[in-house]
């Protein structure tokens, strides 16, 4: 599957980019292109030396990574997703699947805090702002809200992590419950409904203000329950 990464240059896509890129065509996207070459290169050699294993990641302008992918992980900052998709959307497609592992988050004197999208006078959680932005494309997923970049992207830690996966499709959870799954020691959890983006989102300011408040690093997620009968 061709999985094109937008914003593939930052925390969170390098380490999507170089573990996807063991199952999959891999395309980090930038603003611009010869800025994600080069890092889609060197993401590779990172691969090569540290797993002994041969990826496949290549880096393009944003727009192109977006016509070229079957899957899109939309890496971008939050306050610059409403404006870039406005811009992007007549190149999506209605069979591609969107993931949005985007969290509105400032960080205020006294610790992080969840900055939900105003729209209309209402308030969105960012999927939702991704899927009204998308009204042609039919599978739009929340995911990956709580896995640490800089564990992604340390290839030598072995991950053990939970992500909750919030869609409206049956189509857009399966599907990435299958990406999900692809990267070595994360496990999916469908959480619901798209709107349910609403709570996972702001689990990460509250995993990053009981990790500053109880001297911890790199906090994530794993839920701990017995699986009924
Ligand atoms: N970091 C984490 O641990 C983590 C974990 C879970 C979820 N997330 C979420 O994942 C998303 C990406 O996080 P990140 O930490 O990877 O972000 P980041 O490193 O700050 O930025 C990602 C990329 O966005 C592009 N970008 C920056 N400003 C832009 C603009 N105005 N217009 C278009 N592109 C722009 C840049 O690429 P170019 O300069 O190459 O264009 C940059 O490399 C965020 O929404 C975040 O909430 C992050």
């Amino acid at each position: 599957m061709r999985i094109g990464i937008l914003g593939g240059t930052g925390d969170l896509g390098k380490g999507l980019a170089q573990r996807l890129s063991l199952h999959h065509e891999v395309m980090i996207g930038s603003r611009e292109e010869t800025k994600a070459r080069s890092l889609a290169d060197s993401y590779l050699q990172e691969v090569s030396s540290a797993l002994g294993k041969k990826g496949e990641i290549k880096g393009f302008e944003n727009g192109q990574v977006i016509r070229a992918s079957d899957v899109i992980i939309i890496a971008l900052p939050y306050n610059t997703v409403n404006a870039f998709l406005t811009q992007m959307q007549a190149n999506f497609r209605k069979d591609q699947l969107v993931i949005s592992p985007i969290v509105p988050m400032e960080k205020g004197q006294t610790g992080f805090f969840y900055n939900p999208y105003i729209i209309d006078g209402k308030e969105m959680s960012a999927a939702e702002v991704v899927s009204r932005a998308l009204p042609n494309v039919e599978s739009i997923a929340s995911a990956f809200h709580t896995v640490p970049a800089a564990r992604l992207a340390d290839l030598s830690y072995k991950l053990d992590f939970d992500v909750l996966i919030a869609s409206d499709s049956g189509d857009g959870w399966t599907r990435t419950a299958s990406i999900v799954s692809d990267i070595e020691g994360l496990r999916p959890y469908y959480a619901g409904k798209l709107y349910l983006s609403r709570y996972l989102e702001p689990l990460t300011p509250l995993m990053l203000n009981v990790a500053i408040n109880n001297r911890l690093k790199q906090p994530s997620l794993k839920i701990i329950a017995e699986r009924k009968g």
